[in-house]
């Protein structure tokens, strides 16, 4: 087949937009365990389906001699695909060129692939790797980082944004990953910090680790800005398609739908006995969680982040739910500042993209103490009442055991607009537990006892009959039912089906002012 010139020169110059930095750069790129942006875009997209844009764009810099280095693409691949056959945009940064540093030309093939998919409403996904502004370009590059937070911002709560962080992400790159949905991170190959450690040692004279400073394992357990980690590069790829299994396109649309074959009528005799009878043992609220959905299968957001509380989705009768769960295994599920800043954000993007949120309540309350106090739990308790008040979902609860004091009114209580609130018999609704009422009610009493710790006791069962139970809180309409655990998927599958044409809304205003 003989070609016209023309279509030699456009095959031509294809071929150097596809060959990134060079051989030898990509070399490297593999000697490091890692990918090249284009070999993640085939992994990430259903096979086939990727198409290009801006492959010709190049920067228009010629300063420290980059009037000779002009790489057609520049340093990031953007497109859109399919991922189970739905549209999504992407963008995969090069590191083979220039370290995938963001040139004014990087930022504004981004920012034409953000705009294309908030008109029409499909998610994008990043694929981070780079080593932050293009030094040599300044005040453009970081414009065209301005111009893409912006963008971040205005999508947010519009279409779902996922940052999969695959290599350098420093400065203040961070942040268009931080304003995103979810970020996930590749353990040993990706870190994110506003500064590096020289900057580190500089400033305080701290020696720490590019991995101690802002690894994937600090990040998902510590600060809580990574929501996933994953052993290796397709892993990552492979959560950032399971995490858009559950969500919409976009704002409008309904949470997907993904007809189950797990039976919606399944009764589940183990959970009859799940909860100890002893109030203080604990179990594992993930068991729960699995015997409950759909083929046991739930997808843990911020698994290594204040474990005391439980966030995930999964599926229900085939319908995508987020599900937030008390952690007895962990800190007895106290709730405390992590905990309730993981789950209001949580709480928040399922609310954003129609998921209906599902809450497994046993909680002991908020956790005491100066270093809660002095940290601000009042303004993150507030974060998650505000982020339930808020949510306009369907909203079901489950109390399980514990349901006490104010964490009682804050995980999806009556009062907060949930929809359905159903207990089971092990419940136990109250201001506080048996033993702190007793000794705050009968201080008199006890210290007048010739055996206090006989007589606390007998006092304590005497209140837990009387109230550490779900009947008194039933007796008000505040729970629609007591149920044997056995039937709870039955039951939150009914309630689904029910409210899911539920229409419920807030004043209108500019915009709400969460306690930040
Ligand atoms: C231009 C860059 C670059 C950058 C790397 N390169 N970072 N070019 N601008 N920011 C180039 C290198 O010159 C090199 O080119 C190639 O990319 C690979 O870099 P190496 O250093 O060889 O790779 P490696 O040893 O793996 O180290 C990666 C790195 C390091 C840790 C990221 O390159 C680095 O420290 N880069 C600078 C990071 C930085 O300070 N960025 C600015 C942050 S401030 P050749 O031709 O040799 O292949 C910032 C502000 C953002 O980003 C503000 C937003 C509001």
């Amino acid at each position: 087949m003989t070609l016209t010139p023309k279509i030699e020169q456009l095959r031509d110059m294809r071929a150097q937009s596809q060959n990134g930095g060079g051989e030898a750069r990509i070399q490297r790129q593999h000697e490091k365990g890692k990918k090249t942006a284009r070999e993640r875009l085939d992994i990430l997209l259903d096979p086939g389906t990727f198409r290009e844009v801006d492959a010709f764009v190049h920067h228009h810099n010629n300063n420290f001699g980059l009037d000779k280095n002009k790489p057609l693409s520049d340093s990031v691949v953007t497109g859109w695909g399919t991922v189970d056959g739905r549209l999504v945009y992407v963008y995969s940064q090069d590191f083979t060129v220039m370290g995938g540093s963001l040139s004014e030309a990087h930022a504004n093939k981004i920012i034409k692939i953000m705009d294309m998919a908030m008109k029409v409403g499909a998610p994008v996904i990043g694929l981070n790797d780079s080593g932050g502004a293009r030094i040599q370009e300044g005040v453009e590059s970081l414009g065209g980082y301005a111009d893409i937070f912006l963008r971040n911002t205005l999508a947010s709560g519009v279409i779902p944004q996922i940052s999969v962080i695959m290599g350098p992400c420093a400065g203040g790159a961070v942040y268009s990953p931080a304003l995103t949905d979810f970020t996930i991170m590749v353990k040993d190959t990706s870190y994110m910090f506003i500064t590096g450690p020289d900057v580190v040692k500089q400033v305080l004279n701290e020696d720490v680790t590019f991995e101690d400073l802002g690894g994937a394992s600090v990040h998902a357990s510590k600060s809580g800005v990574c929501h996933f980690v994953a052993d290796d590069e397709t892993q990552s790829l492979m959560m950032a398609r399971e995490l858009l299994s559950y969500l919409p396109q976009n704002n409008m649309e309904d949470s997907p739908f993904v007809p189950a074959t797990d039976d919606p009528l399944r009764a589940e005799e183990a959970l009859d006995s799940i909860v100890p009878e002893n109030p203080n043992q604990p179990y594992d609220i993930k068991d729960v969680i699995e015997l409950v959905v759909d083929d046991g299968i739930f997808f843990e957001v911020h698994e290594e982040f204040a474990a005391n509380i439980v966030c995930g989705y999964a599926r229900l009768g085939g319908q995508s739910v987020g599900i937030v769960a008390n952690q007895p295994m962990v800190l007895a599920g106290v709730l405390d500042i992590k905990a309730s800043e993981k789950a209001a954000r949580f709480v928040r993007t399922c609310d954003a993209f129609n998921v209906p949120i599902i809450t497994f309540v046993d909680v002991p309350g908020y956790l005491p103490g100066t270093d809660q106090e002095h940290n601000g739990i009042i303004m993150s308790g507030a974060k998650l009442l505000y982020a339930y008040c808020e949510a306009t979902v369907p909203k079901l609860t489950v109390i399980t055991r514990k349901s006490y004091g104010g964490a009682y009114c804050v995980m999806n209580s009556k009062h907060i607009r949930a929809d359905l609130n159903i207990s089971w018999p092990t419940g136990e609704i109250a201001v506080m537990g048996p033993e702190g009422a007793v000794e705050i009610i009968y201080r008199r009493e006890l210290k007048a006892a010739d055996d206090p710790v006989a007589k606390k006791k007998e006092l304590a069962d005497e209140y837990r009959e009387k109230f550490a139970n779900p009947y008194v809180a039933a007796s008000r309409g505040y729970i629609d039912d007591v149920i044997e655990p056995r039937n709870t998927r039955p039951r939150l599958i009914n309630a689904l089906q029910v409210f899911q044409n539920k229409r419920d809304e807030n004043p209108p205003k500019k915009h709400g002012n969460i306690p930040l």
